[in-house]
C-alpha cells in the first residue's frame, strides 16, 4: 500500500489508474480509524479496482474552541487498519498542502446546513464540503463512501454533488456500533469510564423510538419526547438536540409520512456525541 502526501502525486497516480481503465473509490476520513471507517473501506475495495483512503484532520471544519488540536491522531495504527480493510493508497496531506498561503475558495451548501449540527457548528459544513470537493478533484473518484453515522453530512454532500453536477457517485454506508449499541466514533476515546456507560442512552433512546415507530406511532413530538426522556436518565448528559426531520431534505414534519431522520447530539463534559436512526415508512 502506498502513502502519498502530495496532491500532484495523487492526481498523477489517479489519472494513470483511469488510463488503465481502473475504477477508483474514495473514503475520506480524519483518521484514528475504527471498524466504522473500515466498513467503508471494505465496501469501496469490493466495488472498485483502487481504494484511496484520505486521512486528514481538516482544520476548516473545526470551529473556534473545538477539538482540532486534541483530535486523536495515530498514522501507524491507521496505515495498518486501512491496509487490513483493503485500501490501495493512503492520502495524508499536510494542512499547508491542502490550504496553501493565499487560499480563498470555499464550497457552501445553504439551508440544510443551518439545522441540526449546523445550529451549534455554523461553519462546520462549509469546511466539510470544501475539503470533500477538493478530495473529489484530486482523487478522480468514481465513487465516494460516507457513513450514515454523520447523516446530515451525508445529506449535505449528496446535495453538493447533485447541485454542482459532480461525477462522483455518493455511496451511503450503515452505522457500525459497539456490541452494546454505542455508535463507533473516533471521539469515543475522550469519554471517561462513567461517561462511556451513560452514553448508551443515545442508542437506547433511539431504539425505544424505533420500536414505537414499528408499532405504528407517527407523531414527531411523541417520538422525540421518548428519546429525550431516555437521555435525561443519564445525569452526565447535556442534550444539544433531539430532532426528527424528513430525510434527506431535512425539513420539519409533524407526523412521519416519508423517510425521516431521528437524530440526537448530546454532550458528556466537552465530548459531543451524535447518533441517529432512519425511520422508513413501510409501503402499503
Ligand atoms: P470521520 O469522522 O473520520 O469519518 C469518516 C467517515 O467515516 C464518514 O463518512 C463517517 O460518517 C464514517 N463513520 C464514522 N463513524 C462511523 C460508524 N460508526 N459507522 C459507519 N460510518 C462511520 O466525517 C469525517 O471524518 C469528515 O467530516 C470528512 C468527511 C472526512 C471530511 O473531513
Amino acid at each position: 500500500m502506498k502513502i502519498i502526501q502530495q496532491i500532484d502525486a495523487l492526481k498523477s497516480y489517479a489519472l494513470s489508474c483511469k488510463k488503465q481503465g481502473k475504477t477508483i473509490g474514495l473514503v475520506p476520513t480524519m483518521g484514528y480509524l475504527h471498524a466504522g471507517h473500515q466498513s467503508l473501506i471494505r465496501k469501496s475495495a469490493a466495488e472498485n479496482d483502487i481504494t484511496i483512503v484520505s486521512i486528514f484532520v481538516n482544520p476548516t471544519q473545526f470551529g473556534v474552541g473545538e477539538d482540532f488540536e486534541s483530535y486523536p491522531r495515530d498514522l501507524a495504527h491507521d496505515t495498518a487498519a486501512a491496509e487490513a480493510a483493503g485500501a490501495s493508497v493512503i492520502f495524508h496531506p499536510t494542512a499547508e498542502e491542502m490550504y496553501p498561503k493565499g487560499y480563498h475558495t470555499y464550497v457552501s451548501v445553504q439551508e440544510i446546513t443551518s439545522v441540526l449540527c449546523g445550529k451549534s457548528r455554523p461553519t462546520h459544513f462549509q469546511g466539510v464540503t470544501t475539503v470533500v470537493s477538493k478530495l473529489f478533484h484530486i482523487s478522480h473518484a468514481d465513487r465516494a463512501y460516507f457513513g450514515q453515522k454523520d447523516a446530515q453530512q451525508l445529506a449535505v454532500i449528496m446535495r453538493m454533488a447533485t447541485d454542482l453536477n459532480m461525477d462522483t457517485i455518493i455511496v451511503p454506508c450503515p452505522i457500525v456500533r459497539e456490541p452494546d449499541g454505542l455508535a463507533m466514533s473516533s471521539r469515543n476515546t475522550y469519554l471517561s469510564a462513567e461517561e462511556r456507560k451513560q452514553a448508551l442512552v443515545l442508542s437506547q433512546g433511539l431504539y425505544a423510538a424505533e420500536k414505537l415507530f414499528a408499532d405504528g406511532e407517527r407523531s414527531t413530538a411523541f417520538l422525540k419526547e421518548t428519546v429525550r426522556q431516555k437521555i435525561l436518565t443519564a445525569p452526565l448528559a447535556r442534550i444539544d438536540y433531539v430532532e426528527l426531520l424528513t430525510y434527506p431534505e431535512l425539513t420539519p414534519c409533524e407526523t412521519v409520512k416519508s423517510q425521516c431522520l431521528l437524530a440526537v447530539a448530546v454532550k458528556f463534559g466537552t465530548t459531543r456525541l451524535i447518533d441517529n436512526i432512519l425511520l422508513e415508512v413501510p409501503e402499503k
